[in-house]
């Protein structure tokens, strides 16, 4: 007969080998987010480098367990003439992650007419109704001061368009789980503050919106520090409250070398202090960082003289910021406050 000792000392093993086999590397990303009692650590892609960068597709299916399409699920993209679906880049993109396991968040839905919108959500929700986990229906809907964007939804159906997507998107895919998604709502402001009273006003017509997505575009050095204040808004009304577009961006000189030491030291703090207040919330299911390697960022091309924003450099390395989002998962072990979803 065995001995108690010798027993434990077996079932322990059997424990950490059946923790351990699904991503083989026990300090990849998404394996520490879950020991740290988070849904996933997960990342944007696009399907161009799925077909032609190995190295980008190892570190993929080693590091993350969420996937995001970065651009290929935008309307323009899947419905560029109406009526005319391409659905190739997705495609791609829902195959890989069934492949590796991982959840997809669906990114994003928007539209011009109520019956346009109608079409588009039952052909692209439709599609993939039982392959995403999460879809962001509104994108970006408030101006800064907290009023609603004068886009062009919002010019045809009024205020209501938010609703009426939740609620045809809910019906075509009625498990999935529904979000609004903005930036600059990671602090406590105006406008994080006017998105908390439309989310409550939705939840008590029973509208199905169950996530708010922080999207989490930072500059190092300028990283709200009431991260947390302003997710309380959320998961307090019940919602959960991912970080959905993670980086980091900082002044550099050429070749996405931080512009001096100072910069790149307050990035490595600001990714520590964004993945600690996903940690320190039951409601935050887990972090996307929006894509993982500098090559792929949309940074450079959209604000010159920044960079370097995110884990990998040009060479596919893990840099400094890589290792502090280990460091950050592994402290938040100890402290992990469980993810508690919230009911479709
Ligand atoms: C809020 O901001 C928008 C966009 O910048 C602007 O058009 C609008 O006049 C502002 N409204 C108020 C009440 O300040
Ligand atoms: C580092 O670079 C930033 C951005 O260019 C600049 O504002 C700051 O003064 C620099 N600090 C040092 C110590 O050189």
């Amino acid at each position: 007969m065995l001995s108690s000792t010798t027993l434990l000392a077996i079932l322990s093993a059997l424990a950490l080998t059946s923790v351990q086999s699904a991503p083989a590397d026990k300090d990849s990303l998404d394996s520490l987010a879950n020991k740290a009692g988070k849904r996933y650590l997960g990342t944007a892609i696009q399907s161009y480098q799925l077909v032609n960068n190995p190295q980008y597709v190892q570190i993929l299916e080693s590091q993350f367990d969420a996937i995001t399409p970065e651009n290929e699920m935008k309307w323009e993209v899947v419905e560029p003439t109406e009526g005319n679906f391409d659905f190739s880049g997705t495609d791609k993109i829902v195959t890989e992650a069934k492949k590796t396991g991982s959840i997809i968040r669906g990114h994003n839905i928007c539209w011009d007419s109520q019956q346009v919108l109608k079409n588009h959500i039952d052909a692209v929700i439709g599609r993939y109704k039982d392959d995403l986990a999460y879809f962001d229906i509104v994108n970006e809907p408030l101006n800064e001061n907290g009023t609603y964007k004068a886009n062009v939804w919002y010019n045809v159906l009024g205020e209501s368009y938010i609703e009426t997507a939740l609620r045809y998107a809910h019906e075509v895919a009625p498990k999935m789980k529904l979000c609004i998604n903005d930036y600059n709502i990671e602090t406590v402001n105006a406008k994080s503050k006017a998105m908390a009273k439309l989310s409550a006003k939705l939840l008590a017509k029973k509208a199905p919106l169950h996530c708010m997505g922080f999207e989490s575009h930072f500059i190092g050095g300028e990283t709200p520090r009431d991260i947390p204040a302003s997710m309380r808004q959320f998961s307090d009304l019940g919602l959960e409250v991912p970080m959905t577009e993670l980086d980091v961006r900082i002044p550099v000189i050429a070749n996405d070398q931080p512009a001096n030491a100072t910069v790149a030291k307050a990035q490595v703090d600001d990714y520590y202090t964004s993945i600690s207040a996903c940690l320190g919330n039951e409601m935050c299911p887990g972090v996307s960082i929006w894509q993982f390697a500098d090559p792929t960022s949309w940074i450079p091309g959209v604000f010159p003289g920044y960079g370097a924003a995110l884990l990998y450099d040009a060479e596919y390395k893990p840099k400094s910021t890589y290792y502090v989002v280990q460091q950050a998962l592994r402290d938040g072990k100890k402290t992990a406050t469980h993810f508690k979803g919230c009911k479709v």
